[in-house]
């Protein structure tokens, strides 16, 4: 079964949980019975900043901050396809993400540790990462957003994805009219709006592309499980494919 984590990055039930719903459907829909979604917001939920005293380092990646970091990493951790959903904030991710994504970092330096004779490493975890960005105005950082988030999967190890052209470039986004209703898209949508149909199609091919890649990645890595059995690096991902 292949886990498809949906984490939305707004602190409240609008836009950015719509067209995540869209992209986690389409992802089941993409191989009924080999998928199962989960939706994460981080609505009400704590996420401290890294206060940057490196315990995580010493104590198998266990952070000193305790909060909803720990739910979330293990349902990271566990995933083999997460699809981020955020609205843009000052051309960015939501400061609430930004704390849970520099601490799952660190955090996870630690807990492999072993695996690397203690040096700080990351492993090749191969989860597919997928990027939905939408704001209030157009040309206003959705395309930085999604950029932040592929570095961040490509130094976590990840494979990000993308959904079909031309309506996911990089990433799904979309504007929501210069308002900042939380149901805008969803009324856009019932007025026929060229531009939201466009991000629904984008969140929608990135949900079922996302999902068909993972599909590809374990059969690969389980076709391939002995070749890569010693290397430290494909641990995580064997274990995680082969359950
Ligand atoms: C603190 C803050 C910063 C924002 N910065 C931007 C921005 O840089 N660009 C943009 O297009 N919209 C910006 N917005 C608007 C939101 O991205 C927009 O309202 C979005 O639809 C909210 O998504 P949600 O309904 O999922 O919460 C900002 C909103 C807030 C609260």
């Amino acid at each position: 079964m292949i886990k498809v984590l949906g984490i939305c990055g707004s602190p409240r039930k609008g836009n950015s949980q719509y067209l995540l719903e869209k992209a986690l459907e389409a992802a089941q829909k993409a191989a009924p019975g080999e998928v199962e979604t989960e939706l994460y917001s981080i609505r009400g939920k704590k996420f401290a900043p890294c206060i940057s005293c490196f315990k995580c380092g010493d104590q198998q990646g266990e952070c000193i901050l305790k909060d909803d970091f720990q739910e979330l990493r293990e349902k990271w951790v566990e995933a083999g396809v997460v699809i981020y959903s955020v609205p843009v904030y000052h051309m960015g991710i939501p400061a609430q993400l930004k704390a849970f994504l520099d601490r799952l970092g660190n955090s996870l330096f630690g807990r492999y540790a072993e695996l690397f004779d203690g040096e700080a490493k990351l492993p090749r975890s191969l989860k597919v990462i997928a990027s939905i960005a939408q704001g209030a105005h157009l040309f206003s950082g959705q395309e930085h957003t999604i950029t932040d988030l592929i570095n961040h999967a490509l130094i976590m190890g990840c494979v990000p994805v993308t959904g079909d052209m031309w309506e996911a470039y990089i990433g799904a986004g979309a504007w929501t009219y210069n308002e900042v209703g939380r149901n805008v898209l969803a009324e856009n949508e019932e007025n026929g709006s060229l531009d939201t149909r466009v991000a629904l199609r984008g969140a929608e091919s990135i949900g079922r592309r996302a999902a068909e890649l993972a599909l590809i990645l374990k059969a690969g890595g389980l076709a391939n499980a002995n070749r890569f059995s010693g290397e430290p690096v494909y641990q995580p991902f064997l274990r995680r494919i082969q359950g």
